[in-house]
């Protein structure tokens, strides 16, 4: 059993996002912006708050924007630094902080979320790691989401789940986790399912976007089939070592998540961190009094 603290995230940004297409034709769907920054500044300022030095991007050929995004603009920050811009230069000048490093993988064939992690397996090695999906944005005025559940995993050495009560009728969009009960915030998983139908569900508890991984999954991963889709899961791989006997907690999280990867979780996760703005708080309110004004008007029409 292994139980140290993780230093390694692993950010599987290959998929299509075919869910925002045509915008993600060229624009990676991590690269959509809440408000000012991407999706993907939301999932890594979680790892390093949680203590992770080391960024672990599984990228395809089509994601240079998100290599981009981490790397230097020296022609922005000359014309910025020649303009006097400084609050601009210093949000662009370090993207991230001087302990930590990024990491580029090519995943070549969208072959699922399992196959992306195990192609982090040259990089992670024999330690525990953690797995962020960055369309899962999880918000919380205290510790991360991340930072709770590598808490946990440092303690006990299991792999840890972050998880969520969903609305029975939406366990077929989820990996659904059984326990054997919860103390505190966490429950030893006993069952995991890939996207029951609702009356196959063993609960209504939904996998999130963020994993605290033991080193064992890779070896699960490199036997697990193809599964639905025709994709290498990640779920089926973590059910396997349950069903072998490895501890899995599964973590009920401190926060709100917004489901990025639809069109109404990127809509409300907007809202809620323009509200959530000083600046933004008081023209984002009119904004939206005058938009249901105007709505309001055109449905009596
Ligand atoms: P999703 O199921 O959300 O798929 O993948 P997607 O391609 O991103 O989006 P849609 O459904 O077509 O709109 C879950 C996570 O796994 C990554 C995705 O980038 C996303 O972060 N992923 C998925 C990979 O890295 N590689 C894959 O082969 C599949």
């Amino acid at each position: 059993m292994t139980t140290s603290r993780i230093r390694k995230a692993v950010f599987p940004v290959a998929g299509l996002g075919t869910r925002f297409l045509p915008a993600t034709k060229t624009v990676p769907k991590e690269m959509l912006p809440i408000v000012d920054r991407p999706l993907i500044q939301y999932a890594v300022d979680e790892a390093i708050d949680a203590g992770c030095d080391t960024l672990v991007f599984i990228t395809n050929r089509y994601k240079h924007a998100v290599a981009d995004y981490f790397d230097k603009a020296y022609e922005l920050e000359d014309r910025l630094e020649r303009r006097g811009k400084t609050e601009l230069l210093e949000l662009i000048r370090n993207p991230l902080p001087s302990h930590v490093r990024a990491v580029f993988v090519t995943q070549h064939e969208a072959l699922g979320l399992g196959h992306a992690v195990l192609c982090a397996k040259p990089v992670v090695g024999d330690e525990p790691f953690a797995v962020l999906l960055p369309d899962d944005l999880i918000w919380n005025r205290g510790p991360g989401a991340l930072r709770q559940m590598a808490d946990h995993a440092e303690q006990t050495g299991a792999g840890v789940i972050a998880v969520q009560d969903v609305p029975r009728e939406m366990t077929s969009s989820y990996g659904i986790v059984a326990t054997d009960g919860f103390e505190n915030r966490h429950g030893r998983i006993n069952a995991m399912v890939e996207k029951p139908r609702p009356e196959d569900a063993p609960s209504t508890l939904a996998v999130v976007g963020r994993y605290v991984l033991q080193p064992g999954i890779f070896d699960a991963l490199e036997s697990t089939q193809r599964g639905s889709g025709g994709e290498i899961q990640l779920t089926d791989a973590i059910a396997a070592m349950v069903a072998q006997g490895t501890r899995h907690d599964a973590y009920r999280f401190q926060g709100t998540r917004f489901d990025c990867g639809t069109h109404i979780g990127l809509i409300e996760a907007t809202i809620r961190f323009a509200l959530d703005n000083e600046k933004l708080n008081g023209p984002a309110r009119e904004a939206m009094q005058r938009a249901l004004d105007e709505l309001g008007v055109a449905s009596n029409d």
